[in-house]
């Protein structure tokens, strides 16, 4: 379905032509002064010039070509020479209408990729954190988006798997003399006190690296014990995740990226990339753009060892072999962006993806707490991840408590859940992901402002008011949306036909807040056309089918959304 801004652009543009004006950059826009018109088009401006002539003269006659047009219920020139322009509510109607209709609202995607989305990437072993959250919420909705726009999409966890954590795990129960595998208790109480002890300790700390080395080289009796790790802490993972409503279409990590590290490195000498440096081995990554230097890309330390950035280089090497993917997107804390620009870098220098691919990071900021600091637990500790959710649960249900609603006992558990999904998700999304925010529980619970649960209650409010038709009319409300009776709805109308660029938009910029900002646009005209107009008493049946039409877009709209950034409505709440 074609864009409404395009529809109306290409209506200026015959009107330029037909006065005589050259049309390649006419277009129209949504109108920055909305209290004067609701579309403009200042085309007019730059043709001034060459044509000789006060814009205000173009406009006119500009104008006088588009009398009468089915697409504008006014258009006027504004000096120096702007043309403001009303849409026609019929055509609205009708386009709403066919949008209403359409397979996602008439948004079509001209380009199919395939896509890889990197993020989540916790540390197996260590709990999850709240520096997680972000990267799970942020992740799971650029997936989402992906799917959504009409990409071929596969979500990889990358889980931190390899590392000295597994080293340090095994000497700490080694140093014990433990004869069992641990449990997931176990290991919650082993790891952080193996990872202290190595602070002060230098001999405990060589001898886990030790460990991490020949569990790498494939010892049998660390790699029994990794195996157990890994399988106790990826059921315990998935669990977590699943509660934030984030999954994953690929559970690989680091180690699996291991057989893939020698061939490469191989590969990179023998073709020149990589070449010795101080012992170890490195790649150039720096350009000549550059303002400033890049350091080159270690690739194997002085002892033989491997680094992060060569299993994120390995890694892609496998993602090539299996998917052959168009673009690769990592969602990962922004102080990784150095490590990101020289993988970028390493990989498509060494040719281990091809020019085109795209390789992009989306670096997110910290999640702070009300004192600007990165959030804490009240006693000062990092705040594990499950404490983090029950606590934004039981104030949801105190909400909820307060608000009255009357909930059935059985639903009432899943609701506040649904509830402080929305909120904590909202909270972190309706931000620009590049930047810090502050988790403020207060605000974020809030069943009003620009929060989670006000959407969720607006959503709320149309399921009521389709029900009660429903149970009065018997008609599902599939009627044609007739054109709007007051500015109010007309309003919701027109942000309603925004829905497919801002799609676009989104997935473009990578930007979820986008989604945010407009669903709590939808959120705010819906809530206005609401409190000024008589939906269910309303008499003129045809009128009120029409209400009936358009907020039910307004639900499916909103639905769709939230269904990308993650979280779900209630019935109730
Ligand atoms: N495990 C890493 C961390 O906790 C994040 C992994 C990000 N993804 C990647 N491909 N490097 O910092």
């Amino acid at each position: 379905m074609k864009e409404l801004l395009d529809i109306l652009g290409e209506e200026l543009k015959r009107g330029f032509r037909e006065a005589g004006y050259d049309d390649s950059k006419i277009s129209v826009s949504v109108s920055n002064r909305p209290d004067l018109c609701e579309y403009q088009c200042n085309g007019a401006m730059a043709l001034a010039k060459e044509a000789h002539k006060a814009p205000f003269m173009i406009a006119d006659e500009v104008i006088e070509k588009i009398k009468g047009s089915e697409y504008f219920s006014n258009a006027e020139c504004v000096k120096p020479g702007f043309i403001n322009l009303n849409i026609n509510p019929a055509f609205l109607a009708s386009y709403l209408s066919e949008e209403a209709s359409s397979e996602k609202f008439g948004m079509e995607m001209i380009v199919k990729e395939k896509a890889v989305i990197d993020y989540g990437g916790p540390n197996v072993a260590k709990p999850l954190h709240i520096g997680h959250l972000r990267a799970a919420i942020i992740g799971e909705a650029v997936k989402r988006l992906s799917k959504y726009v009409g990409n071929d999409t596969l979500g990889d966890i990358h889980m931190g798997d390899w590392g000295l954590q597994m080293g340090l795990i095994i000497a700490e129960m080694k140093e014990r003399g433990m004869d069992h595998m641990p449990s997931l208790d176990e290991l919650s109480e082993i790891y952080p006190a193996a990872s202290e002890r190595s602070k002060n300790d230098d001999l405990y700390k060589e001898k886990a690296m030790d460990i991490t080395f020949d569990l790498q080289h494939g010892n049998e009796e660390y790699l029994k014990i990794w195996r157990h790790i890994m399988d106790i802490s990826v059921a315990d993972l998935k669990q977590n995740y699943d509660k934030l409503n984030v999954s994953f279409e690929i559970w690989k990590g680091e180690s699996d990226a291991d057989p893939y590290i020698a061939p490469m490195v191989e590969k990179m000498k023998k073709e020149g990339y990589a070449y010795e440096s101080q012992g170890a081995l490195v790649v150039d990554v720096s350009e000549e753009k550059d303002a400033k230097e890049l350091p080159p890309c270690m690739i194997l330390k002085s002892d033989g060892a491997s680094l992060y950035t060569t299993t994120d280089l390995a890694t892609l090497v496998q993602r090539e072999q299996d998917y052959d993917p168009d673009t690769v997107i990592y969602v990962v804390d922004k102080r990784q962006d150095l490590h990101f620009e020289q993988v970028f870098r390493a990989a498509k220098k060494c040719g281990i993806v091809p020019e085109d691919t795209r390789l992009s990071f989306l670096g997110f900021g910290t999640m702070n707490g009300k004192d600007g600091k990165p959030f804490k637990t009240r006693s000062g500790g990092v705040m594990k991840l499950e404490s983090l959710l029950d606590e934004v649960y039981d104030k949801c249900l105190e909400r909820m408590n307060q608000s009255g609603a009357d909930i059935p006992e059985d639903e009432i558990k899943d609701t506040a859940a649904k509830i402080a999904l929305a909120a904590i998700k909202y909270g972190d999304l309706s931000n620009e992901a590049r930047k810090d925010y502050v988790f403020d529980i207060d605000k974020f619970t809030s069943f009003e402002g620009n929060t989670g649960p006000y959407i969720l209650y607006t959503m709320v409010r149309i399921k009521s008011i389709l029900r009660k038709y429903q149970e009065n009319k018997g008609d599902n409300g599939d009627a044609d949306i007739k054109p709007a009776h007051d500015e109010v709805e007309k309003s919701l109308m027109m942000t309603l036909a925004g829905f497919s660029p801002m799609i676009k938009g989104a997935w473009r910029e990578l930007a979820p807040h986008r989604i945010c900002a407009y669903i709590y646009q939808v959120a705010n005209d819906f809530n206005r056309f609401y409190h000024e107009t008589k939906i269910l008493t309303e008499e003129d049946e045809t009128r009120q089918r029409s209400y009936i039409a358009l907020i039910t877009l307004t639900l499916r709209i909103l639905e769709d959304a939230i269904d990308i950034l993650g979280f779900e409505a209630p019935e109730k709440m």
